[in-house]
């Protein structure tokens, strides 16, 4: 199949392209899309044959659910709903961060086939800030289903191009929308009450709403911190009950390229004749990474002081760039885990965990 990228940065091509997108979709084909977070793989979340499409690209396996994107935050209960005892709190998190980076866990409702949410009761959902998703969302008129853009367990595509190096030939359209502004996945949340004044936020997968972000609504509780929330993809056979937050599987967001990643410059001495890559946060002389080794080529993520959203921007770029060298292993500094630092951890740590159970 040819894949046509098409560009949207001139207001009389964005016409079209939305126009070739939503005519795709309609016919229930799948469109690669730009979101502020990562480039979407698309497909009407209403439509089991087309979202069934969408697997098969991805060779995503039917036991991990997707997440339904909304043309209007106000659409949520058409799709999810809401129980009463969380209501409040879910109405203040919407007001808050959608559109936006936040995706929130709830009961769903009938209307969403069982594809999408791989069988369980519940659907993930968000509203995309995006303005070029938005406009197809809205033009379609229905919620769209969209994973990220890339082969299952693969990083995450930030830009068009990224997109075309995982699906190319699988996909008739990438609509390119520039690079993505956050480039981190979104925050999944299941809300729960627990009897007390507020809220508790369970994250399901760190992003781009911090915990310090939700701090005014609620407290938050990151069970992947702890080992024994984490499950290998290995471990999970079809026929086994879904898990509940499968953004946990230990291998997710992976290069191809073995990856380490060190709590400090002594955890490292090169082998002999290995070739190595660096990936820096703020690329410190004084942390003493940089000599370490003769590093085939070294990235940093925010040179200087270290400012986590421009680390967060050029994450999965600079993770691509340091997988197409060839080396034999990437070495990962430690980013520090507060903030936008949180998710590139847990990404990190995720790159690392398949490189150690290979
Ligand atoms: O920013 C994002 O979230 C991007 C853009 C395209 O919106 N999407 C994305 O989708 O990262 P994906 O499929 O790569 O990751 C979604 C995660 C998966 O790990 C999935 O297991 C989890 O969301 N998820 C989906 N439905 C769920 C549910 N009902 N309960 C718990 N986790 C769920
Ligand atoms: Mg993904």
């Amino acid at each position: 199949m040819e894949t046509r990228i098409l560009p949207t940065d001139h207001p009389e091509l964005l016409h079209g392209v939305v126009d070739e997108a939503v005519r795709l979709l309609a016919a229930g084909e799948v469109v690669a899309l730009p979101t502020e977070t990562v480039y979407g793989l698309a497909a009407d979340a209403l439509n089991a044959v087309a979202v069934a499409k969408i697997f098969a690209v991805k060779e995503r396996p039917s036991f991990d659910p997707l997440i339904v994107h909304l043309p209007h935050k106000t659409d949520l209960d058409t799709v999810a709903d809401i129980p009463e005892e969380i209501a409040a709190a879910v109405k203040r998190l919407i007001d808050r961060f959608w559109p936006g980076p936040l995706t929130l866990v709830l009961p769903k409702k009938s209307v969403v086939p069982d594809i999408v949410t791989a069988g369980l009761p519940t659907v993930a959902v968000r509203a995309s800030s995006n303005l070029i998703f938005n406009r197809v969302a809205r033009t379609l008129g229905r919620p769209l289903a969209a994973p990220s853009a890339n082969h299952f367990g693969s990083l995450s595509p930030t830009s068009a191009n990224a997109v075309m190096a995982e699906l190319g030939g699988r996909i008739p359209l990438i609509v390119d929308g520039g690079a993505c502004i956050h480039g981190l996945e979104s925050t999944i949340v299941r809300v729960e009450n627990v009897g007390e004044s507020k809220p508790r936020f369970v994250i399901l997968r760190p992003g781009p709403i911090t915990p310090d972000d939700l701090k005014p609504f609620g407290r938050s509780f990151f069970p992947g911190r702890t080992k024994e929330h984490r499950r290998d993809v290995e471990a999970v056979s079809e026929g086994e009950p879904a898990m509940e937050a499968p953004g946990q599987l230990i291998s997710h967001y992976a290069p191809h390229t073995p990856l380490r990643v060190l709590e400090s410059p002594h955890d490292f001495s090169p082998e002999p004749g290995k070739r190595y890559a660096l990936l820096s946060y703020c690329g410190d002389p004084e942390e003493g990474y940089l000599n370490l080794t003769d590093w085939v080529q070294t990235f940093v993520l925010s040179p200087g002081n270290g400012k986590m959203p421009e680390a967060a921007v050029r994450f999965f770029y600079a993770l691509r760039e340091l997988d197409s060298l060839g080396v034999d292993e990437i070495i990962a500094e430690s980013i520090p885990e507060r903030g936008l630092g949180i998710a590139m951890m847990d990404r990190l740590r995720k790159a690392a965990a398949k490189t150690h159970r290979a």
